[in-house]
């Protein structure tokens, strides 16, 4: 048993801010058996092993529900828009994780540097290739991160070399899905890239694998690019819009994760709202790309789920901090600007919610101890501006646009 010292800072029920700034958690087997008052559980739990945070904020760790770890090679590629970028930087990149020695080293240092981050959770799109899902599955179970993520499925308008066929696609994801799906912390997410690269005989085989196997996640992209619209437009003559597409093909479901949907009318945004499926935030790429602004205060008020995402290559950093940042950001450009719990709660608790992950995302008695040791002092520019706020959410705010690797003095894992 371990008694954490240190100010922690959670959510309540209703999901609003609440810490304890003479705090500690008291963990056991890797999860969280008590939260409270440090003098309180000093003395209900004397045999506990101290560690002293102290000058420390606990918090949840963080969720990144999109990202790419095949693509951490060609982060910051210059110049072009979506389609372009796929063509040009990242289908050749792609290409090479048929090499399972590749992929591994790869998945290592994605694994390594979103921990680094303090990013304790992710949902991560491989390629089209096994060998990539089964490099990064092995690489999270030996670290113990809650993972989920599924081999690409595509059957067309990508270079040959990597595209799969239905029955192969089908096949492949049911293996993997078969070895990894409730492995420790890991999950398998069905992985069709998006509508313009799967055929409908693809699309269709996706909803027939997750009929099957109704526990996975499934995983996309959706509406992020106004070129990619009229593709879609053109390739689905027969659908009203980009998510019918999904929904004609039965894709639209709790669990369903749909990356970017900047563009959405609102037929769209309420058929997402009322099949329960999820908006995944990824700001720092839809800015790099020049996709566009996702109205995350207007989603928020409509009660949609949603969850933040760095989706790197496309996106600028793994930092979960800096997403958060940009999306602050995006919400300001927008007029509506996001608190600092609306931040953080679509970075943890939220994302969690959305994904279905009922025991992670907060630091609530029974949760798995994903729990980061933020030091706000951690550089001189943030002890002078954390120093200077006048309430947590402040605090809280001025780090989010000021924090990077420098202040994650530690992160505890709830496998441990
Ligand atoms: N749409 C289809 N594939 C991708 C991808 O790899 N990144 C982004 N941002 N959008 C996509
Ligand atoms: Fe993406």
């Amino acid at each position: 048993m371990k008694l954490l010292l240190g100010h922690w800072i959670a959510f309540d029920d209703e999901g609003e801010l609440i810490d304890e700034a003479r705090g500690a958690l008291v963990l056991d087997q890797g999860r969280i058996v008590e939260r409270g008052d440090a003098e309180d559980l000093k003395r209900r739990y004397p045999a506990a092993e101290v560690i002293d945070h102290r000058g420390c904020w606990l918090m949840p760790g963080l969720i990144d529900a999109h990202v790419h770890y095949p693509q951490l090679p060609i982060i910051a590629s210059h110049g072009e828009a979506l389609l372009e970028w796929l063509e040009r930087y990242t289908f050749p990149e792609e290409s090479k994780y048929r090499d399972f020695d590749y992929a591994q080293a790869q998945a290592a240092m994605y694994l390594d540097q979103s921990l680094a981050y303090g990013t304790t959770g992710s949902a991560v799109f491989a390629t089209v290739h096994s060998a990539s899902a089964e490099a990064l599955f092995q690489q999270a179970k030996r670290r113990g991160v809650r993972l989920a993520t599924g081999k690409v499925l595509m059957d067309r308008n990508c270079p040959e070399n990597l595209r799969d066929t239905p029955i192969s696609g089908y096949q492949e994801s049911e293996l993997l899905l078969q070895k990894w799906q409730g492995v420790d912390r890991l999950q398998y997410a069905i992985t069709p890239r998006f509508a313009p690269t799967s055929t409908p005989d693809q699309l269709a085989a996706c909803a027939a694998l997750w009929d099957a196997y109704p526990d996975a996640l499934m995983q996309t992209h959706l509406s992020e690019n106004e070129g990619e619209l009229r593709w879609v437009a053109e390739l689905f003559p027969q659908a009203m819009d980009y998510l019918h597409v999904y929904e004609q093909f039965d894709l639209v479901r709790p669990g369903a994760l749909f990356g970017h949907a900047i563009h959405l009318s609102g037929r769209e945004a309420a058929s997402i709202k009322e099949r329960g499926a999820t908006l995944v935030h990824c700001p720092t790429s839809n800015l790099f790309l020049g996709s566009g602004l996702f109205e995350c205060m207007a989603h928020q008020r409509a009660d949609q789920r949603i969850a933040l995402a760095s989706d790197v290559g496309g996106g600028s950093s793994l930092s979960m901090w800096t997403t958060m940042s940009a999306a602050y950001q995006v919400s300001a450009l927008l007029g509506r600007v996001l608190s600092a719990r609306d931040l953080l709660y679509h970075a943890s608790w939220g994302a969690a919610k959305s994904l279905g992950w009922n025991q992670v995302g907060n630091l609530e008695v029974g949760y798995e101890a994903d729990i980061l040791v933020v030091d706000p002092k951690a550089t001189a520019l943030s002890e002078l501006r954390v120093g200077r706020a006048e309430d947590l959410a402040e605090a809280l705010f001025a780090l989010i646009m000021l924090a990077d690797d420098r202040h994650i003095r530690q992160v505890y894992l709830g496998s441990a």
